[in-house]
């Protein structure tokens, strides 16, 4: 197992990207952080899900755009002990006109998207530094990094920067033994987007354009995650994978 002994906080897993990642590190002997904006029926299931498997889990309710919220967080998380690996998942999706677009709906996305993994990265690394322990981080990203697609002039930006914060945040915390990552998601089955799968225009047309002919699965973010958070990645720091089963590249 890669992850034994190691305690994560993954945030937005209630469902998702998040949930998938909180599952694969819970299967790899990760104990379980899990964060959302509410505590509720669907926290409640991922952390039965995880208990069933053997590990120590908790649930943090928290908006990670809001420093407050951030601080309070990281806080109670060390009920369980001392967190060695961060993933900064959680996100909103909004499709906006480019001459429509407010300032308002400009933050709304930029605070969830960007802002909250610089603040949660921060109160990782000063915890982490502080107590002299290594660690990782794992920033999530999107394939709108790299691919344009109408109405997402707001959402795009706030995931290309995750690159440079990752790489800007790698060089300044890697003495102290902290790698910082940063995966970029394709089309991934979740709620986010099942508006996007149930579409019989919409789909086709974005299938076509993957190489393997198919979305990706929440766990399969959840395995790249887990290796880039283990030792087997002990060399690698500042860089965005691609998992999107060949978008990019074709
Ligand atoms: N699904 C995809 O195809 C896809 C593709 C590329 C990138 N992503 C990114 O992956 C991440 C997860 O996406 P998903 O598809 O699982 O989305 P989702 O909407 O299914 O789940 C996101 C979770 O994050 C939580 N959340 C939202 N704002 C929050 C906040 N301020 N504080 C705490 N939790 C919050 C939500 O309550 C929800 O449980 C996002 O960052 C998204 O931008 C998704």
């Amino acid at each position: 197992m890669k992850l034994q002994g190691k305690i994560a906080l993954v945030t937005g897993a209630g469902q998702g990207i998040g949930r998938g990642i909180a599952e694969v590190f819970a299967q790899e002997g990760a104990d379980i952080v899990i964060n959302d904006l509410c505590a509720d029926e669907r926290t409640e299931q991922v952390a039965e899900t995880i208990r069933a498997m053997g590990r120590r889990v908790l649930v943090v309710k928290g908006d990670v755009s809001k420093r407050a919220d951030v601080e309070r967080v990281f806080d109670e998380a060390q009920k369980l002990g001392p967190v060695d690996i961060l993933v900064n998942n959680a996100g909103i999706e909004t499709i906006v006109p480019f001459l429509e677009l407010t300032d308002q709906q400009w933050e709304d996305v930029t605070n969830v998207n960007l802002k909250s993994e610089w603040m949660c990265a921060q109160a990782f690394c000063k915890r982490a530094i502080q107590e002299g322990r290594k660690g990782a981080i794992i920033n999530i990203g999107s394939i709108q990094a790299a691919r344009v697609l109408p109405g997402r002039t707001h959402y795009a930006p706030s995931k290309l920067a995750i690159e440079a914060l990752t790489r800007n945040i790698s060089a300044e915390v890697g003495q102290q033994g902290i790698r910082v990552n940063c995966i970029h998601p394709g089309l991934i089955d979740t709620p986010m987007i099942r508006w996007v799968l149930e579409s019989p225009d919409i789909l086709p047309q974005v299938v076509a354009q993957i190489s393997l002919g198919r979305p990706g699965l929440p766990h399969e973010i959840g395995q790249a995650a887990a290796f880039l958070a283990s030792e087997e990645a002990s060399y690698i720091t500042g860089q965005s994978l691609y998992v999107d089963g060949g978008w990019v590249g074709k």
